[in-house]
């Protein structure tokens, strides 16, 4: 499929920017809107290299407000859109449920309510980037496929799971051509530091205690964030209307041992002896509902649109931590003001 105009919402966080830079140098013929409402998460200084592209514009704004969002669709007349914009951190949603229902649930409605009402007539797509969060927790076998029934046990996942459904509703019901994906947990630069890796670059950096929740025996399957967006390029041009794809790095780790992994690599990067990040290893009191296990099956994307992930996990954690500590300005920008609240309701109680 080709496009003209196409709107990215939530293209100023951590996965959103990221997609937003592979759309502008990538495709110059095409026109990238980047809607976002600049929340804590959302920095403009994510996309700093790209914010003079003729094929680029930035619009401040709301998925909540379902009238602005009327609007934008009326004016702008999209033929694509690709939907980032969420409140993406469990924690979080633990203690404020209802962000979470107002911007991953209703939000998403006023897209598609607004995406139904004005799009054009010779071609239009609705790409809803989601979450393996939605497929629940597994045991110590097997993996999420496409067919795995939805089992969310978090505020953020039910929210995004909700979501899932509103989205395929109005295929069925409207005809809407939409496409999902769910993908495992990303990482790399520009992520902000409240999830797992980021915190504890930044608490390794600062001598701080790494929090680490129950037994650290969590697993996660890590996907390196621009494998995830060049997947969802992929899927929003050539995947079949309806279909949804599920993006995972085949990379489990269970948290502890990510950790050990980590603290190895800032050792080394810091010029601290062997062990010393080690020590700041601290368990804390685990996270309500906490999901044991994730792991994506991601052949249906393999054997289809002959997506493989890129990166060594080594080696992009080692990228990862480059970054962060090549990036002193950024880091400190967004751990000033509300972080420190943020962090205290957090982790002082733990
Ligand atoms: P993020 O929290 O880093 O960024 C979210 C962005 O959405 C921010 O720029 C924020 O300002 C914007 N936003 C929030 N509320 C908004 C609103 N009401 N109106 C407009 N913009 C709003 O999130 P992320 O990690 O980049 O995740 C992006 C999407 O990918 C989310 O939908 C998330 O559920 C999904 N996802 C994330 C991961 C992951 O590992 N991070 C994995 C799978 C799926
Ligand atoms: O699986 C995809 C999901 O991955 C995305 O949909 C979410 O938006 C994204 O935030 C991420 O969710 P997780 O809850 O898995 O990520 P987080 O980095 O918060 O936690 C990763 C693991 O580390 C999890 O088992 C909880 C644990 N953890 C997390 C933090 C923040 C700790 O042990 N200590 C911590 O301080």
């Amino acid at each position: 499929m080709e496009f003209k105009k196409i709107l990215i919402t939530g293209g100023a966080g951590f996965i959103g920017s990221h997609l937003v830079r592979l759309f502008i140098n990538k495709y110059p013929n095409y026109h990238i809107v980047n809607l976002d409402k600049l929340t804590y998460a959302g920095n403009l200084s994510n996309l700093h290299d790209i914010e003079n592209k003729t094929n680029y514009e930035f619009i401040k704004g709301d998925i909540v407000d379902a009238s602005f969002i009327n609007q934008l669709f009326l004016e702008q007349k999209f033929d694509g859109v690709i939907h980032l914009a969420a409140e993406s951190h469990v924690d979080r949603s633990i203690s404020n449920p209802l962000e979470f229902v107002m911007t991953n649930v209703i939000g998403t409605v006023n897209l598609l309510n607004a995406a139904k009402a004005n799009k054009k007539e010779d071609g239009f797509r609705f790409y809803h980037v989601s979450t393996d969060e939605v497929y629940g927790s597994l045991g110590e076998t097997n993996m999420f496929t496409e067919s795995t029934a939805y089992d969310p046990h978090s505020p953020y996942s039910a929210s995004k799971a909700s979501s899932d459904h509103f989205v395929r509703a109005y295929h069925d019901t409207y005809g809407m051509d939409i496409v999902i994906s769910n993908c495992s947990n990303n990482y790399g630069s520009f992520h902000f530091p409240e999830k797992l890796i980021p915190l504890s670059i930044y608490n390794i950096k600062n001598n701080k205690p790494i929090p680490i929740y129950g037994k650290g025996e969590n697993i996660r399957d890590w996907l390196w964030v621009e494998d995830h967006a060049r997947a969802i390029d992929l899927i929003f041009h050539n995947a079949k209307k309806g279909n949804t794809y599920n993006i995972g790095g085949h990379n489990e780790w269970t948290n502890i041992d990510l950790i050990h992994l980590l603290c190895k690599i800032m050792d080394k990067k810091l010029n601290r002896a062997a062990g010393d990040s080690a020590k700041l290893i601290t368990y804390v009191k685990d996270r309500a509902g906490h999901d044991l296990r994730y792991a994506i099956d991601s052949s249906k994307l393999q054997n289809d649109l002959g997506w493989i992930p890129t990166l060594q996990f080594e080696e992009g954690l080692e990228k990862t931590v480059d970054w962060y500590l090549n990036n002193e300005v950024w880091l400190n920008n967004v751990t000033s003001g509300d972080y420190e609240k943020y962090y205290k309701e957090q982790y002082s109680k733990r």
